[in-house]
């Protein structure tokens, strides 16, 4: 598509039943919000649509487990994700919720229409149903022995010790997670969209972006591993898939249909359809026409979304839309990867999340150092991995000493000598600069060189990689920075005043194009540089498409003689009993069980493994952390080197009896504090099941430093 002429931008519907946490964030609403933003202010007609997921049989489970009705859950989680969103400043133009009446409606109207075509098929098959709970159970919800492993608390869909993937009819004495009781088998009939009949245009739209002979988007453009997982289903077949289920929580399927009684929707029929009632809801409150959004040829459909939703927008929802007729296809499905944390998977069930309310309460005001993270190390093309360590040294070293800096300096030294007024300039004197071309003015060398750099960073942001745009933006400040150290306005004030306002000037301007780059990714700081340079709140229309013009033109972003506000400081340091105190609340409320050790961890590359640096060593000494049962204090002799290590091995090993023993260190591990000890990397353990850790050492009487590969 060139040009399209209005954006419709969707971010996955969260299910109402959890609080936000840090790995939706960086699913599929920093992206999007980044993304939207950005469109806003180049001056695009874009619309965000977002809204709570209520239906399905997680709702209902969860409610049985809590005690309380589906309603009164969604109610409660409802408005904290809102809320939640809200605090974050994801900007949603508009969040629905899916137990809406208009809802219900709008996807009933889909239901209808694609029965009315006989694009459904209806099938009788056997399922489990727990007979004390009186549910048809998802199979999530059934436990058994895996037939492959013999682990015995395997699911109905996956066993989560040795990966196999499984259906319910496979496990050995399948039991009802809800209830404990034995599921029994039970007839009963559904629709089925037959996935089969659309696979031939699927693939085609998918491979080529074209649909008949129209070309509506170009597979490069799309993410590898979005088209990767399309493809991997695609090649497997598709086949039919149940749309309905028998629940007493959800959209009815249409009443009057023979067989409907007791029948809901499947949650993943309706979510998706959630996209299209969300609009209706908006545009009757801002007096817009949906469909313009929807239908409209020229409209850009972009669903942001976690990898785990790839089929269902790639796939199954593009086949919904094309079987009812009229709609626009999505133009990308930018998914990202998952973000894991501290080592392990974000999970809800056990506890192993950052709840984005309970950050802001342990650090208000911190929004934008939140979001900076989690841009920096967004999963867009791989899993990642967040840390506090990793979080405070991003906000320390980048936000504080890079950013917020360079605004400070900049601000307190234009108060301090103008007055906070925008100082005017002889256009005729140099000034040293970082930049190579070293053309004598500024307005030729210094403007063009941040015009190209925020090119760079609108192209980044199109091609919707937002840690390369991130990057961009911290390089524009790093120069930032580097005009004021090549110059030193600070020395030079007394006996060159002429040069240091040229000093002064560029960096104002550097100022004031970050005001406007640095709002798709953090929102509250924009506003704030704002306030500090004394211009008007953002309008949030066409400021960047401004910003460019003028660049490109050599303008003033800020004119001389114009009234700057008051200096502030935008970001503070994380200190390490900060960080230290989210560690061992994050461990304080973790139920991982056992099996937790067992998982397969995800796959990697060669060049993964390839960064540890795995030494042989002896340990020449070791004593006991004073109050830490579990730690000694090693000294580690790798040959060339001596190093420290604190390790977690005390229970397993007394100080005494380990001096003289071989290891395996990994040797480029970042230095830790621990204890007010500093360890220099980790020493590699076996662990048993009982938790027992045995070392793991290389042949007795092996050299020191040796490589391990
Ligand atoms: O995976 C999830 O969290 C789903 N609630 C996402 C739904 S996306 C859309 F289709 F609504
Ligand atoms: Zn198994």
């Amino acid at each position: 598509m060139q040009q399209p002429k209005r954006y419709t931008v969707t971010s996955a519907l969260p299910y109402a039943n959890g609080p936000l946490h840090i790995g939706h964030l960086a699913g599929a609403y920093l992206s999007a919000d980044a993304y939207v933003r950005f469109l806003r202010l180049s001056g695009k007609d874009v619309v965000y649509i977002c809204g709570s997921d209520e239906n399905g049989a997680a709702i209902t489970i969860r409610a049985m487990k809590e005690g309380i009705t589906p309603q009164q859950l969604v109610d409660r989680y409802h408005k904290m994700i809102e809320d939640a969103m809200q605090d974050m400043g994801i900007s949603f133009d508009f969040y629905h919720r899916t137990s809406d009446p208009l809802h219900h409606e709008t996807s009933q109207d889909f239901f209808q229409v694609l029965y009315d075509k006989g694009d459904f098929e209806e099938i009788e098959t056997e399922q489990y149903f727990d007979e004390q709970a009186q549910l048809f159970l998802a199979d999530r919800y059934i436990q058994g022995t895996c037939p492959k492993c013999g682990y015995e608390e395997a699911y109905g869909d996956q066993c989560e010790k040795c990966g196999s993937t499984l259906s319910p009819a496979e496990l050995i004495n399948p039991k009802s997670t809800l209830s404990g009781a034995a599921p029994v088998l039970r007839k009963t009939k559904h629709w089925y969209l037959p996935l089969d009949k659309h696979e031939e245009w699927l693939k085609k739209w998918i491979t080529t972006g074209k649909l008949d002979s129209t070309k509506l988007h170009d597979p490069k453009d799309w993410k590898k591993h979005v088209i990767g997982q399309c493809k991997s289903w695609l090649d497997s077949g598709l086949q039919p898939r149940a749309i309905t289920r028998d629940l007493d929580w959800g959209v009815d399927v249409p009443q009057h249909i023979e067989g409907a009684k007791g029948k809901k929707l499947y949650v993943w029929l309706d979510a998706p359809i959630g996209y299209i009632s969300s609009t209706k809801a908006w545009a009757k409150e801002s007096g817009k026409q949906w469909e313009e959004y929807w239908k409209d040829p020229e409209s850009c459909l972009l669903h942001f979304i976690g990898k785990d939703n790839i089929v269902f927008h790639c796939l199954i929802f593009p086949a919904i839309l094309k079987a009812y007729g009229g709609f626009v296809l999505p133009a990308n499905v930018p998914a990202n990867q998952f973000m894991n944390l501290e080592g392990r998977k974000v999970s809800t069930s056990k506890g192993w999340a950052v709840w984005i309310h309970e950050y802001l309460k342990d650090f208000p005001e911190r929004q934008d150092e939140l979001r900076y993270y989690c841009y920096k190390i967004m999963p867009e093309q791989r899993d990642s991995e967040f840390t506090w360590k990793g979080f405070q040294e991003a906000n320390n070293n980048e936000l504080v000493n890079n950013l917020g800096n360079f605004i400070n300096r900049v601000l307190v030294l234009s108060s301090k000598y103008y007055g906070g007024l925008v100082p005017a300039f002889d256009e005729s004197i140099s000034i040293n600069s970082p930049q190579e071309s070293g053309m004598p003015s500024w307005h030729d060398s210094e403007l063009l060189d941040l015009f190209d750099r925020l090119h760079e960073f609108r192209q980044n942001i199109k091609a919707f990689d937002f840690r390369s745009a991130l990057t961009t933006l911290m390089e524009v400040s790093s120069v930032g920075n580097q005009i004021l150290a090549l110059n030193e306005p600070w020395k030079k004030q007394k006996e060159d005043p002429d040069t240091v306002k040229v000093v002064m000037n560029l960096c104002l301007q550097y100022v004031g194009a970050l005001a406007i780059s640095c709002r798709p990714f953090l929102p509250f700081t924009s506003t704030k540089i704002r306030t500090m340079l004394g211009q008007d709140p953002f309008t949030d229309q066409d400021e960047f498409v401004e910003l460019m013009n003028n660049l490109s033109e050599g303008n003033h972003l800020l004119a001389p003689g114009h009234k700057l506000g008051k200096a502030d400081h935008l970001f503070t340091r994380i200190g390490d009993e900060e960080i230290q105190a989210q560690i061992d609340k994050l461990h304080a409320t973790d139920q991982t069980q056992e099996v937790e050790s067992a998982e397969v961890k995800q796959e990697i590359t060669y060049q993964d493994f390839e960064k540890l640096d795995l030494r042989t060593g002896v340990i020449l000494e070791a004593r006991k952390v004073p109050k830490a049962d579990k730690l000694l204090e090693l000294v580690i002799d790798l040959g060339e080197e001596k190093r420290t290590v604190v390790s977690g091995i005390a229970q397993s090993y007394k100080a005494e009896d380990i001096v003289g023993q071989e290891i395996v260190l990994v040797a480029n591990l970042a230095p830790r504090k621990i204890r007010g000890v500093k360890s220099q990397g980790m020493i590699l353990m076996a662990e048993n099941g009982n938790g027992k850790l045995g070392f793991v050492s290389p042949p007795v009487g092996w050299g020191k430093g040796d490589k391990v590969r």
